[in-house]
């Protein structure tokens, strides 16, 4: 098939609401996508919308299947299982959200830094966003698109190699713009000042960078004293505000943002909105987030920046382990080799009860257990679950939703070893990518 006939056809498919419509989008090239998207209507756009998002739900649908699959075979546990496919339809909903808007999204490393299914994200993504030294070169040499690093206070023994890695450095302070700002410049590394937007509506004051006190992001009132003297050297501004929300809540941010800082941005190449969209769940509304950078950059005429970290690997991936022993104590508590405490610490901090597949609550089956970590942590419990049937030593239990904030995150306490991490390719095969052993645990010790 020529390509002219390709794109006749999905224009064609779109029009028709055929939900072959996304697939045959996504095999478009760049100009070709954009060519479609500026011949299309309001209303075939959103049609478009509706079919890219039904079809990543059908294939995510697909998958969890084969996590179950896999599972069932004879895949060494623990392991954290990433679906790279998976991920590929996260990007393909983020580059939606690009082509639509002419923005430029980075992942953030925080959340997720497995470089093994970096080759297939740097094709959709502008780059990485990095916390420090190490992101900063994890981005630069595994992904190898820009990088933009913010820090709340950087080293001076580690700025030069900073710079080196970044495309852009976000300073918190005009101390810090002061300090480091100069030598940025002359390295031709882009400058922003991270600033508290005044508004956030994150309920966990652990994960709200605008709760009372925060160090995270200039202050309003110490920005407009500040700022005009500093205009000269400053490219962008940035603000990170969110945590897994949709829409909605962006559009009361930019709000608050616009209120405070929108007589300053003119003049800037760009503004940063920080990570915390959940852009590729399902219930996320797109068209409003499109609404919205597109109305912000015809505003200000400035770039505008996403660094969704979540989103990128939002449920591609699990956590696989196996029940060890079943004790009593009051309760059936199954003992797994896997640990909340070391292996998916966010849920003990945040906290929250992660979901395994094909469990219920507490009652809701017939058997229920609590389940808990082989560490000797008291607290080291994932919740209480039940089962249609009664939970066996050997049995598999598969976590749901583990690439993010997990692996990144893992510790050896205990000297717990590290699961594996495995990569499934091409929608089966399995690549297991990285084993941990002895070694690991000791080098970290002394
Ligand atoms: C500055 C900044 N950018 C981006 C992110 C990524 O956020 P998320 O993974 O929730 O999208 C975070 C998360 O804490 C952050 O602090």
């Amino acid at each position: 098939m020529t390509a002219d006939t390709h794109f006749a056809e999905t224009i064609q498919s779109i029009s028709a609401k055929d939900s072959g419509a996304a697939g045959r989008y996504h095999a478009l090239s760049g100009d070709e996508r954009k060519k479609a998207l500026e011949g299309l209507g309001a209303d075939e756009l959103k049609t478009l919308t509706r079919l890219i998002k039904d079809a990543k739900k059908n294939s995510f649908a697909a998958a969890s299947k084969r996590f179950l699959e896999i599972a069932a075979g004879n895949i060494k546990t623990p392991v954290y299982l990433i679906d790279e496919t998976l991920i590929e339809e996260n990007m393909r909903i983020l580059q939606y959200v690009k082509d639509r808007t002419g923005c430029k999204i980075f992942h953030a490393l925080k959340a997720y830094a497995s470089f093994a299914t970096f080759p297939m994200m740097s094709r959709y993504l502008d780059g990485t966003c990095a916390s420090g030294i190490n992101e900063a070169r994890l981005g630069y040499e595994e992904f190898k698109k820009e990088v933009h690093t913010f820090g709340a206070a950087y080293r001076e023994k580690e700025i030069r190699q900073i710079l080196r890695y970044s495309d852009s450095i976000i300073f918190n302070s005009f101390y810090q713009l002061e300090k480091f700002g100069g030598m940025a410049r002359k390295r031709g590394v882009e400058i922003g000042l991270r600033v508290n937007p005044g508004h956030a509506e994150v309920e966990t004051e652990m994960y709200n960078p605008c709760a009372p006190s925060s160090r995270l992001g200039i202050v309003h009132d110490i920005f407009k004293e500040e700022f005009p003297g500093h205009k000269g050297i400053v490219d962008g501004l940035h603000f990170h505000a969110m945590c897994e929300q949709n829409s909605d809540v962006l559009e009361r941010i930019l709000k608050s943002f616009e209120k405070l800082y929108g007589s300053h941005i003119k003049g800037l190449k760009w503004v940063n909105f920080g990570g915390g969209h959940h852009i590729t769940r399902d219930d996320y509304d797109l068209e409003r987030l499109i609404k919205l950078i597109n109305t912000f950059k015809k505003k200000y005429g400035v770039q505008v920046y996403l660094e969704p970290g979540e989103a990128s690997v939002l449920n591609a991936g699990a956590l696989i382990s196996s029940v060890l022993d079943i004790v009593k104590n009051g309760a059936d508590i199954a003992i797994i080799d896997a640990s909340a405490e070391t292996h998916m610490p966010d849920v003990l901090i945040m906290p929250y009860r992660p979901h395994i597949m094909k469990s219920g609550q507490p009652k809701e089956k017939k058997y229920t257990y609590k389940i808990a970590g082989p560490s000797c942590l008291a607290g080291d419990v994932a919740g209480d679950y039940s089962f249609d049937q009664p939970l066996k030593r050997g049995d598999r239990l598969v976590f749901t939703d583990m690439a993010l904030y997990s692996i990144v995150k893992s510790t050896t306490f205990n000297g717990i070893n590290l699961p594996d991490i495995g990569v499934v390719r091409d929608g089966g095969r399995v690549e297991v990518v990285r084993k941990f052993g002895y070694k690991d645990y000791r080098g970290r010790q002394s």
